[in-house]
């Protein structure tokens, strides 16, 4: 596996505008290793979702996508077809949000340069074109940005929109020729595993109630009350009408809703677009 980027002691702030604006320190990589130690098994499981609500630069997510792929690649590094679609559910296993564009953009590209670079190593002269484009795809969708208090998307000077974060939950298909996403507001992810930790008594390590943040946005116009049954093994989500799949919830709809049903193509070589 290749190593992902260090983030250096020096490389941890960018500027003191910066720090006193957005409290932007990022992590080592020594203290990044040694807390991803402590979900030793989730971090190398490529089934395990994380979602890192002030990612910065991405130096958690990295090094968690460094774990899984070594898992994926353990498996099928023989197998290309089998890598690059356990590949990419990987990367649609991991979320961020940050407020600020530029570290959007670096944790996105810092994901693909790990995951390409695998791909790389793998199959050196074997690498697809529409796999690549997909691996992007699914990066554009989880690494947002947004406010993760208010759970807003927000706008060039990192001010909130009216637009909520919403999340895509990647699944592939049996017949692996397609992927379904369905898609869910932040808001409602944080209520539902409110509602979760609630059922689980403070003894159990993690459990017991925990509060929502303060300020939260208005969540009345959402959505509430997952039905029964649509318990997903991560999310839990209201059914809402499957609707097309171009006017999804991400940055710049107007839906507002969560829990859509849409569904991306895996064309022959596996590349994810909506339908
Ligand atoms: C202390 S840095 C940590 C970055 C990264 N997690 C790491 O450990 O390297 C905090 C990050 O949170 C972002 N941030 C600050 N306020 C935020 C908010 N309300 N919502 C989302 N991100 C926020 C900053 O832009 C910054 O990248």
């Amino acid at each position: 596996m290749e190593k992902p980027k260090e983030t250096t002691e020096q490389g941890q702030v960018k500027s003191r505008a910066r720090v006193r604006d957005h409290g932007e320190v990022f992590t080592a990589e020594r203290e990044v290793k040694a807390m991803c130690d402590l979900v030793r098994d989730d971090s190398f499981n490529p089934d395990s979702t994380f979602l890192e609500p002030a990612c910065g630069t991405g130096n958690f997510l990295l090094e968690i996508l460094s774990r899984k792929l070594t898992t994926v690649s353990s498996r099928y590094r023989r197998r290309p077809f089998d890598w690059e679609t356990h590949s990419l559910q990987t990367l649609g296993s991991l979320y961020g949000v940050d407020i600020l564009g530029d570290n959007v953009a670096e944790c996105r590209e810092r994901l693909f340069e790990v995951w390409d670079a695998e791909y790389a190593r793998l199959f050196k002269s074997g690498k697809d074109e529409g796999v690549r484009k997909s691996a992007r795809f699914i990066l554009d969708r989880n690494i947002v940005r947004g406010n993760a208090l208010s759970m807003k998307l927000v706008d060039g000077e990192a001010k909130d929109t009216d637009e909520p974060i919403v999340f895509s939950q990647w699944k592939l298909l049996s017949d692996w020729t397609k992927m379904r996403r369905k898609d869910f507001s932040f808001a409602h992810l944080l209520e539902n595993a409110e509602e979760a930790r609630a059922t689980v008594p403070d003894s159990v390590p993690g459990g017991g109630h925990s509060r929502l943040p303060q300020n939260p946005a208005d969540r009345s116009s959402l959505p509430r009350n997952p039905a029964p049954g649509e318990q997903l093994e991560l999310f839990a989500v209201p059914p809402q009408e499957p609707s097309s799949a171009t006017s999804g919830c991400g940055p710049g709809s107007a839906a507002g809703g969560c829990g859509r049903l849409l569904f991306s193509k895996l064309y022959p070589s596996r590349r994810v677009f909506d339908e």
